[in-house]
């Protein structure tokens, strides 16, 4: 007997093997799903099922019809910060650009002080609320970095607040440590020494108390070079953590091709990557995370190599990037909206890119993002009546049901 079973839904499986129809989303129209403890113990048409549903678990849920997604995943947040950037906003409004703001000392700076003057309870409260807003959508898996304490006792801080998250809500958290994600005030003209700081003291200290589950970098102009972002990288790769990075979103560093060398999870942002770099992200299995709500707020005009990731294979993924600066963010399914407008993605590869992709972008596609046997029971009810709904309304969230780890979490 299994535990549960969901009957009668639409199912967009996102699993490879459904693919076969073309219609990208995995379909299977009339679905069943089973359970078993957290996991996916049978998905398939209903007739196929192998006796009547009561037969065949203690519990039978009917979908009543509805579209059933994976759990959403958002793989790639700064969810955790203290204060807001609302009047960095009204100043970009009236004519300074992002980058002359940061290099002014405002811009993520700015948030530093902030979480630095924050306590635990606070960080705890005000990201509760984000998290709260990504779940109503049908979000099961959220990856949260640090990079607002840039110094090691406020860096744990951002880490230690994330973990928490996880306890107090029905969600998975993965965190990532970012201390490289600008220069703090009081290493100004010496980033060669922070680096060093953050290599030899904040990611061994990270690593010890288990706080990160990857490392990631601001590869660009207003944050660090490519030699010092691989110096960060070889870091990781000493405590054995994965890595994923910051890079080409304001100009070609070649970021997304030091990711790759570095068998980067995912290289994030992209704009300016060159086809080069596609090719090098494809052979290493590097992620390619779009983050149009930052490309949309930042007024960007040049637009990722849509074509060449296509063509080189490389696996695409969005993410909200919620953050105080570049995205005030803390709505996946308007990710997938912009990222069909801005990046003219269809809807179904933006489905996929909150699902399969975004798994694949935190290393955990063997456990979430599509509904597959052995997966974590995650998914998601919608009232919608085909699956590009959800990428074509705006400021609707037609979430109907969330099942998180086998049980009714909304
Ligand atoms: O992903 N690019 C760097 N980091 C963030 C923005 C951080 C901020 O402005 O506070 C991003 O866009
Ligand atoms: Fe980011």
């Amino acid at each position: 007997m299994w535990d549960t079973i969901w009957i009668n839904g639409k199912l967009a499986t996102m699993d490879a093997r459904h693919m076969a129809n073309g219609d990208g989303y995995g379909a299977i129209p009339d679905g069943a799903i089973a359970i078993e403890g957290d996991r996916i113990a049978w998905v398939g048409r209903m007739r196929e099922l192998p006796d009547r549903p009561e037969a065949l678990a203690t519990h039978v849920r009917d979908a009543g019809g509805r579209w059933i997604t994976p759990g959403l995943v958002d793989c790639h947040t700064h969810l955790v910060y203290g204060g807001n950037r609302a009047k960095e906003f009204e100043l970009r409004l009236t004519g300074a650009s992002y980058e002359e703001i940061a290099r002014a000392g405002g811009g993520i700076v700015s948030t530093v002080q902030a979480t630095r003057a924050a306590s635990e309870q606070e960080l705890l409260e005000s990201a509760s609320v984000r998290l709260e807003r990504l779940m109503e959508e049908g979000v099961t898996t959220v990856e949260i970095k640090s990079g607002y304490g840039l110094d090691t006792e406020t860096e744990c801080k951002m880490l230690r607040v994330a973990r928490k998250l996880a306890d107090q809500h029905s969600i998975t958290i993965r965190t990532t440590f970012l201390g490289a994600h600008a220069l703090p005030p009081e290493f100004k003209d010496r980033p060669d020494e922070y680096i060093d700081l953050v290599c030899s003291e904040m990611l061994p200290k990270v690593a010890e108390q288990g706080l990160a589950d990857a490392v990631d970098a601001f590869c660009e102009g207003i944050g660090f070079t490519p030699a010092q972002t691989e110096k960060v990288f070889q870091a990781a790769e000493r405590y054995s953590l994965p890595v994923k990075l910051h890079a080409d979103q304001l100009s070609d560093l070649d970021g997304a091709a030091l990711a790759a060398k570095h068998n980067g999870l995912s290289a994030d942002h992209l704009e300016y990557t060159n086809e080069k770099a596609v090719k090098a992200m494809a052979r290493a299995g590097t992620v390619a995370v779009l983050l149009p709500g930052a490309f949309y707020f930042l007024r960007e005009t040049k637009m990722p190599p849509m074509e060449a990731f296509r063509e080189h294979g490389v696996p695409i993924a969005l993410a909200t990037d919620s953050n105080p600066g570049s995205a005030p963010v803390t709505s996946l399914l308007l990710m997938m909206n912009m990222a069909c407008t801005l990046f003219r993605m269809t809807p179904a590869e933006a489905l996929a890119g909150i699902t399969i992709h975004g798994a694949r972008a935190l290393g955990l596609a063997d456990r979430v993002g599509s509904l597959t046997v052995g997966k974590r029971a995650d998914f998601v009810l919608w009232d919608i009546e085909e699956p590009a709904e959800l990428a074509y309304r705006i400021g609707h969230n037609p979430c109907a049901g969330v099942i998180r780890s086998g049980h009714i979490a909304r």
